[in-house]
């Protein structure tokens, strides 16, 4: 087999097994339709994202309606994704394409990348998918196929690597189908050439998969060991008043930012976090009764929520304090751990009052 005849039989196998996701649904595909989605399966798994992108197309079915909605219910829509500088990020570039492309997503590799949220691999996967553009999506599925079938040895999280696989996909992507070869891509490496134990006795490339006949499947691709997880203690401080409890807003940078939490203190040590909470709410950290470990990409909550005696809001009058009653949380975008903690209580009041 030539070098790039490959293509063929990759979408070959497509056209049988491809899979039936919502936002394949439209012919010609719908660009707004491939950027959300683009944008929802960037940290999160596919089954997941069905159902959210399903609820958003109804209640933002045009990047106008997304554009004229108030941040809050954006990021209400966003909750449980996590991540949420994409869903600020997809309403800000909505509002951008409104006063700069008339509510339409260019058809243009800059100016698609100037928008907030679009790096190369969105570019590639709207202009593509949406446009015909011949551009390959390199994500981290292109990168493990691409690795394995041609016996790449670069370290693919590294920029060489990645320039080096970019290179190979611009070679390959047919010009007839070029969102069909990234979607395939995408495909085959969800389903065949997964990351651990590759089913390679089922994949259409297997004549050509270099790995495959150097016996070097289970070694490549080359990642280069990511930085540990920072470990952080979580103290969470329950505070009721007349069946409201005390909610933050927090900042609008960084992580989780604007997203509604119980107040909460983060230290490495465990009863640093607890005196901090103390001190922020002025009380005492009573009985312990919620634990839960939250996982990030940098970090690792280990959370308590705290029974507070006594305490109060810090910052009485501020717009980032609210008392808020159970009923009344779903208003806010909850940060999802956060929102774990309020799952937790929320069931728990409510088999006390049945008592
Ligand atoms: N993951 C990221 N983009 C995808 C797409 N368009 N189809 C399936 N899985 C994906």
């Amino acid at each position: 087999m030539k070098p790039n005849n490959w293509t063929e039989t990759l979408l070959a196998w497509f056209d049988g097994f491809r899979r039936e996701l919502p936002w394949r649904e439209s012919h010609p595909r719908n660009p707004y339709h491939v950027w959300v989605s683009e944008i929802m399966l960037q940290q999160t798994r596919t089954e997941t994202v069905k159902g959210y992108f399903h609820r958003w197309m109804e209640q933002f079915p045009t990047i106008r309606d997304l554009a004229q909605a108030p941040e809050d219910q954006v990021l209400r829509a966003w909750q449980g994704l996590g991540y949420y500088s994409r869903a600020r990020n997809l309403h800000k570039a909505a509002r951008q394409v409104m006063v700069e492309w008339d509510g339409q997503l260019p058809r243009d590799r800059k100016a698609l990348g100037d928008l907030p949220g679009i790096g190369a691999y969105t570019v590639g996967a709207i202009l593509s998918m949406a446009f015909g553009e011949k551009v390959p999506a390199v994500d981290g599925n292109l990168l493990r196929v691409l690795a394995r079938l041609y016996g790449v040895e670069e370290d693919i999280t590294g920029t060489q690597g990645k320039k080096t696989i970019t290179a190979l996909a611009e070679a390959a992507i047919p010009a007839d189908r070029p969102g069909d070869f990234n979607e395939a891509m995408m495909d085959l490496g969800a389903e065949v050439c997964i990351p651990k134990h590759p089913r390679c006795g089922e994949c259409p490339l297997r004549e050509s998969c270099r790995a495959l006949k150097e016996e070097k499947t289970e070694v490549l691709p080359v990642r280069k060991a990511k930085a540990p997880q920072k470990e952080l203690a979580a103290a969470c401080g329950l505070v009721c008043r007349e069946g409201r409890y005390l909610l933050h807003k927090r900042p609008t940078k960084g992580m989780l930012a604007s997203m509604w939490e119980f107040p909460m203190v983060l230290d490495p040590d465990p009863d640093k976090a607890r005196a901090g909470l103390e001190q922020l709410l002025e009380g005492a950290a009573g009985p312990e009764l919620w634990h839960h470990r939250h996982v990030f990409t940098h970090q690792i909550w280990h959370m308590t929520g705290y029974g507070m005696n006594g305490g109060d809001c810090p910052e009485e009058g501020s717009p980032d304090w609210a008392w808020l009653a159970p009923e009344e949380w779903d208003q806010r975008p909850l940060a999802g751990p956060h929102a774990k903690l309020a799952a937790w209580l929320k069931k728990t009041v409510d088999s006390k009052e049945k008592v």
